[in-house]
């Protein structure tokens, strides 16, 4: 099974003036432990990391052992940018895909095997939760709009898992309509081509903002 990392990013809300998968948390990158936990799947043969030219040799550096086991590709802008240089750089044989942010370093490797196991009676799948908060669609004033019934609200993450035919088509049909999406499973939903959920954990946390990384560090000290 091939695995892409989307690791391109800059680490905005991090606040941190570099790449956040590159802070330490517990003595490691984060980048690091997201493949630890990739590597120990029994599914996973193929890892693809995307990431930009500037953070390689740091990238690289810093995930240690897992440093040889990787392939390396350019990311884009954007995180669709990204995924779609990674998936356009797939080798000949890679049917399906995992895609894994690399700021979701908590991924139990059991999690990733049901993701590969679903996908082999579905042709797109991701790991959800659900939602526990009731919440607010708001207009431009933050004047509350509606309140979907939270019976039907997941809250997507990652893994995300495809066809390769499929990603590829829905990311070039992305470029051509303009589509500007925060996952992949969007570019499904706009196609109208069916995703299935599958149910993850909430530990599996995007490390985005300060706080998360004591969040992370917790969960990490006591797994
Ligand atoms: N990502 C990427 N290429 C980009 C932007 C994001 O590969 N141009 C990756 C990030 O590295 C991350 C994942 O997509 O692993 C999810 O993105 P996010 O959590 O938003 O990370 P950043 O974009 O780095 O953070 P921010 O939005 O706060 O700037
Ligand atoms: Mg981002």
């Amino acid at each position: 099974m091939h695995l892409l990392i989307p690791a391109a990013g800059s680490g905005s809300r991090m606040k941190a003036g570099k790449n956040k998968l590159l802070l330490k948390l517990n003595g490691e990158s984060i980048l690091y432990w997201t493949l630890k936990a990739v590597f120990l799947s029994e599914k996973v043969s193929w890892v693809g990391i995307i990431g930009q030219p500037y953070d390689k040799s740091e990238i690289i550096n810093s995930i240690k052992e897992f440093s040889k086991k990787i392939h390396w590709i350019n990311g884009g802008d954007t995180r669709q940018e990204s995924v779609r240089n990674g998936v356009n750089n797939l080798p000949n044989n890679a049917t399906k895909v995992l895609i894994h942010d690399g700021a979701r370093c908590l991924i139990k490797p059991e999690l990733i095997d049901k993701c590969f196991n679903e996908l082999e009676d579905n042709d797109a799948v991701i790991l959800a939760v659900k939602v526990t908060d009731t919440i607010k669609v708001v207009n431009k004033n933050r004047i509350i709009k509606e309140t979907p019934n939270r019976n039907f609200l997941w809250a997507a993450q990652t893994p995300q898992g495809f066809l390769v035919t499929q990603l590829k088509k829905a990311h070039q049909k992305a470029t051509e309509n303009n589509w500007d999406v925060t996952d992949d499973a969007s570019l499904f939903e706009l196609l109208k081509w069916p995703v299935k959920i599958i149910e993850g954990n909430s530990t599996n946390i995007k490390i985005t903002s300060p706080i998360d990384l004591k969040i992370a560090s917790l969960f990490l000290t006591n797994s």
